[in-house]
């Protein structure tokens, strides 16, 4: 088959060669942007007086035909076309004869691939958006229904301190709503046009890259023909937008993990969440918030991956850039698996209340009550704090835990106890009044829990 570009050849590559050197086998994902982005071109050349209205009208036409095929699954591209690029250009001129070669005016491989990408990107991390808003709804749902179930808070994966189970949850909840403002914010810089600089220095033609970039829905163009080709920071920015927020799926896998398993059994997995083993009946894995943890690897291999690739890049284009789609296909894919999954996981997992409260009532995390107590009735806090160090050490020494001990041992380290440090002690309590702005108390919670619901909503119809 005759290269395109094969005018200064007198000879081809061996097909092991061509192969190396191909990218349709993953380009071919671009389909429809690469389609788009030369509908616009071939307007703008009409437009502008450089392709005939009759010419324009012909190539809009036939590529309208590919988009129709491609839609359907029609086309069947060619390893030997090297790219999406080049395979739509031949297949064009096989539809509208050598009127198709005529598109190729005023553009370079260079432009194009840019544009398929800003355009891919800009699609996907809408969708991305959007997975997140459901994944937020799931948690919020999730959260209404457990203000009031409390939990033992963790420092270092010891009991810390109780908290509502929405609590937690809402943190996460707050997490992705940065992860999504991160997304679109980055929306702003993908949404530039890089079409008509050419293969790094624009073209002598009379184009109008301001028009063809309003075609694309675009705001604005590169201001410089090499940066436009060039740089690949864009793809950067959502591939660490996408580390970030799989950080945070990750570390909230972790949980689902823990609290899965039969030690803290806090929560049970739905089957259509989980696994089974081939070899132990009583098994029941939480395979999917496994895999997204392994997952975030492939992000940040991603992230890290494209960095090295453009660290020692001279201007303007190399094909050592041509090694920037595979991992933003894969990380599109995984992102949008990964939220997928877990709002299902979220949404149909049950919450062990009882087994959470008790373990609460069996531990130490009331202890900062009992020294806030204290500090409350003047006595200064690292004061407080040692009295009760010296009760838990009593405590601990007895086998038994503070709410336990009678009134007079109270006393006896501090006579400013009294009755009530009983209720103090109650975790139930002692959750419901940490009512500081964003504490855990149950009045803050709901409180914002309805914020939540109301950021989703102004997001969602676009009047925040
Ligand atoms: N397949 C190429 C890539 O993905 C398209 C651009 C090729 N340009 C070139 N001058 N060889 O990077």
């Amino acid at each position: 088959m005759k290269k395109l570009w094969g005018g200064r050849f007198t000879k081809s590559a061996e097909e092991w060669v061509d192969e190396f050197g191909a990218s349709i086998t993953f380009d071919k994902e671009l389909v429809l942007e690469d389609i788009e982005g030369s509908k616009a071109h071939a307007a703008m050349l009409t437009e502008c007086g450089i392709l005939t209205k009759d010419e324009g009208h012909l190539i809009i036409e036939g590529l309208n035909r590919l988009k129709e095929k491609a839609l359907k699954q029609e086309l069947s591209f060619s390893i030997k076309l090297e790219d999406i690029h080049l395979n739509l250009e031949s297949m064009l001129t096989e539809e509208i004869g050598p009127v198709g070669g005529k598109l190729h005016t005023a553009r370079s491989r260079n432009d194009q691939v840019a544009v398929d990408m800003h355009l891919y990107l800009r699609k996907q991390v809408l969708i991305i958006i959007d997975l997140i808003n459901e994944f937020q709804e799931a948690l919020l749902e999730k959260a209404e229904k457990h203000v009031e179930t409390i939990m033992p808070g963790y420092t270092h994966l010891q009991r810390a301190q109780p908290i509502s189970f929405a609590h937690h949850l809402m943190a996460y909840f707050w997490m992705l709503e940065r992860d999504k403002q991160r997304f679109s914010e980055s929306l702003k810089r993908i949404n530039k046009s890089p079409l008509g600089a050419g293969a790094l220095a624009g073209t002598t033609f009379p184009i109008d890259r301001e028009y063809s970039a309003e075609l694309l829905g675009f705001e604005g163009i590169y201001e410089n023909s090499l940066d436009a080709v060039s740089d690949r920071d864009f793809i950067l920015e959502f591939l660490s937008d996408s580390s970030i927020l799989m950080m945070h799926l990750s570390r909230l896998s972790e949980e689902i993990i823990l609290w899965a398993s039969q030690e803290f059994s806090f929560i049970e997995l739905d089957d259509s969440f989980s696994t089974g083993s081939s070899i132990m009946p009583q098994k029941k894995n939480p395979d999917m918030a496994e895999l997204i943890r392994g997952k975030t690897g492939r992000v940040y291999g991603n992230l890290i991956g494209l960095l090295t690739v453009l660290k020692g890049l001279p201007l303007a284009y190399n094909k050592d850039m041509q090694e920037d789609k595979e991992g933003m296909f894969d990380t599109v894919k995984t992102v949008t698996g990964s939220l997928k999954i877990f709002t299902g996981m979220i949404r149909t997992m049950k919450v062990n209340k009882e087994q959470m409260e008790q373990s609460v009532k069996n531990d130490f995390s009331n202890a900062t009550e009992l020294a806030d107590y204290l500090a409350d009735k003047g006595v200064p806090f690292r004061e407080a704090h040692e009295i009760v160090g010296k009760l838990v050490l009593s405590c601990v020494q007895k086998g038994c835990f503070l709410a336990d001990l009678p009134l007079e041992e109270f006393k006896a380290s501090s006579p400013l106890f009294e009755e009530d440090i009983y209720d103090a002690l109650n975790p139930y309590n002692a959750v419901k009044r940490r009512n500081s702005a964003g504490g855990t108390g149950f009045a803050e919670v709901y409180k914002a829990i309805d914020k939540a619901k109301k950021y989703l909503r102004a997001e969602n119809y676009g009047d925040q």
